[in-house]
């Protein structure tokens, strides 16, 4: 299958498996047998190939002669790079980037037809062709009065439909007037699900715990996440909790996730077998799209939630899969407000201008920073502990939307796209990796920053108060990163000869700073929906399909009896050192 193509006008050649681009036999009738002409229209649509990519690649170099030590003294620079959009503050001074370069990434946007992309979403378009869906998770917070179509039917009444059915059910359920099979008031809640079905839902959760009004509301109750299969984390999410005022919310989109479906049925054993099978629909509820495998599990279709095939799973929150375990444990009011924040959000990406849209600056500027500048990760620092699992949430949005190996329209990619993304809360984080990013490897970093905090601050006389100290890092840490630590600084400062080079800071490390005035259900959602689209961005730009996920299917059906697991079921003392036909890229296993 291996090939050479060169095309003529615009210079650009593939080389290699021609399988990799689609081109079948098959594809080529379809193209009226002219398999060249179908693999050049396939290569148009690399960004890669374009004036305005080789011109950034070109700009490298002019970069790479400025250090951020001295783009920072330019007050212009810096003015314009600071934006602000309903209270949040965005600054991007601190990347290795000047106005120019900016410039250059718009006309990068524009070649990509980034406009018209974000259009394209919004309109309901199949832009998720490889499954031929709409990607309409912004329908989801869509406000009543508004249209959105998906293949011409408007979606937005079935989403009230549901949010309404949601805001019904949870007050019942919250008011008493729902009880489980004995009687009892359900004050607990078990969501079982995994990947999208768990992340988004588990990350609002805990930034929502300790602000003031959702901490009221939730009272007393209990909310608990179940996703991994192991019997561990079933053994932790049951402990302590009386079944009785139990409900459990089986989360899956498709309602066939080999680990879900395993801790469904694990916690439908653990109600019927202590109060009777009829129990299990006072204490089982779903939420899926498919309600004919939920009525097949035994779950009553009327206590099921639906949502649909173009809400992507790592993009569901908004659905019923965040918005229902949310609501029971918030009330609906609250959770009403989180979708306010994102649909905010969503007006602003779609109309703002691109110099002042806050997703498509970070998204652009991702890109720059990783196909350009080489910075293949990204470190996200939130300087608040309520944020502590946004990190692992966008881990998935994020990698699994843009970790893709081949364009839209099949062709391999001659780049690398996708980042590695990684976090921590600040100041936790510091005491981690900090070593690494200050001196180590460069990793653009996001510091997200809260101006009120949720909570009063403790030792108030203390001259430097807890948040004050938490913001004294926050406002700190970019610039640490990005002027560094000078030889010359470190012999003023008289520090002994052979210590100078451990303490010398290269600097001209990017980062960008995320400013919220303070982090309520409505702050949550804005920074929810500023993470989702940025990921778009980076995703239109490089030409990819941000809303499939083949990767993740493939890693759904290792070979079942691999010598792995047959050594390791016949406990074979030499297993560790077989290599394993399960993992065929570079790994290891180690078993205890
Ligand atoms: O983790 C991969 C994935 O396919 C996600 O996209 C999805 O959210 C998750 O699995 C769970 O799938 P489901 O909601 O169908 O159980």
């Amino acid at each position: 299958n291996d090939v050479e193509i060169v095309v003529a006008e615009t210079g650009w050649s593939y080389k290699g498996d021609v399988g990799e681009a689609g081109a079948t036999v098959e594809n080529a009738k379809a193209y009226n047998g002219n398999l060249v002409a179908h693999l050049r229209s396939m290569m148009g649509t690399l960004i890669s190939d374009t004036a305005p990519w080789k011109d950034l690649k070109a700009h490298v170099g002019e970069i790479d002669k400025t250090h951020l030590r001295d783009l920072m003294t330019d007050t212009d620079r810096c003015k314009s790079m600071m934006i602000e959009f309903d209270g949040i503050f965005l600054d991007y001074s601190r990347q290795r980037a000047t106005v120019d370069t900016m410039s250059k990434l718009f006309t990068l946007a524009e070649e990509a037809h980034l406009k018209q992309k974000i259009n394209s979403m919004f309109n309901g378009e199949h832009i998720n062709s490889t499954e031929n869906r709409s990607v309409l998770h912004v329908a989801l917070r869509a406000s009543k009065d508004k249209t959105i179509n998906s293949d011409g039917k408007n979606v937005v009444p079935d989403v009230w439909q549901v949010l309404d059915k949601i805001r019904d059910f949870s007050d019942k359920v919250r008011n008493g007037s729902w009880v489980g099979a004995t009687g009892k008031a359900l004050t607990n809640v078990i969501a079982i699900g995994i990947g999208g079905s768990f992340l988004g839902p588990m990350f609002v959760h805990t930034a929502l715990q300790t602000d003031s009004e959702a901490s009221k509301s939730a009272g007393g109750r209990q909310l608990r996440f179940l996703a991994n299969v192991d019997p561990v984390d079933v053994a932790r999410n049951i402990s302590g909790l009386n079944l009785e005022t139990t409900l459990v919310v089986v989360v899956s989109k498709t309602f066939t996730t080999a680990e879900t479906m395993l801790n469904a049925r694990t916690l439908r054993e653990w109600i019927s077998s202590a109060l009777g099978q009829q129990a299990v629909s006072k204490h089982m509820v779903a939420v899926s799209t498919n309600l004919k495998l939920v009525e097949k599990f035994g779950i009553d279709p009327n206590n099921a939630f639906a949502f649909w095939d173009w809400v992507g799973g790592r993009y569901s929150v908004c659905s019923a899969v965040g918005v229902l375990p949310l609501s029971l444990q918030y009330g609906f009011s609250v959770i009403e407000k989180f979708l306010e924040g994102a649909r905010s959000i969503d007006q602003h990406f779609h109309s703002a201008p691109f110099e002042k849209n806050i997703p498509v600056l970070l998204g652009l500027l991702s890109v720059w920073n990783v196909s350009f500048l080489g910075y293949p990760a990204r470190a996200i620092l939130p300087y608040t502990q309520a944020l502590e699992k946004l990190a692992p949430h966008i881990q998935q949005v994020s990698m699994e939307s843009n970790g893709k190996g081949v364009s839209i329209d099949g062709v391999r990619l001659p780049f690398e796209a996708g980042e590695i993304d990684f976090g921590e809360p600040g100041t936790n984080g510091q005491h981690s990796f900090y070593q690494l990013i200050h001196q180590g490897r460069i990793i653009p970093c996001d510091f997200i920053g809260i101006v009120k905090s949720q909570q009063p601050v403790y030792l108030r006389d203390e001259v430097v108060n807890n948040h004050d100290e938490l913001m004294s890092n926050f406002f700190a840490q970019p610039d640490a990163l990005a002027y560094g630590k000078t030889r010359e600084q470190l012999q003023s400062e008289n520090v002994a000869s052979q210590l100078v080079p451990h303490k010398t800071f290269t600097g001209n490390r990017p980062s960008i700073s995320l400013l919220l005035p303070s982090l309520d259900a409505y702050r949550i959602g804005q920074l929810l929906a500023i993470y989702e689209h940025r990921i778009a961005v980076e995703g239109f730009v490089w030409g990819i399909n941000s809303f499939d996920q083949w990767g993740v299917e493939l890693g759904k059906h290792p070979k079942s009896e691999s010598n792995f697991m047959h050594r390791v079921r016949k406990g074979s003392a030499d297993v560790l050192l077989e290599p394993t036909t399960l993992l065929p890229e570079i790994s290891c296993c180690l078993m205890l």
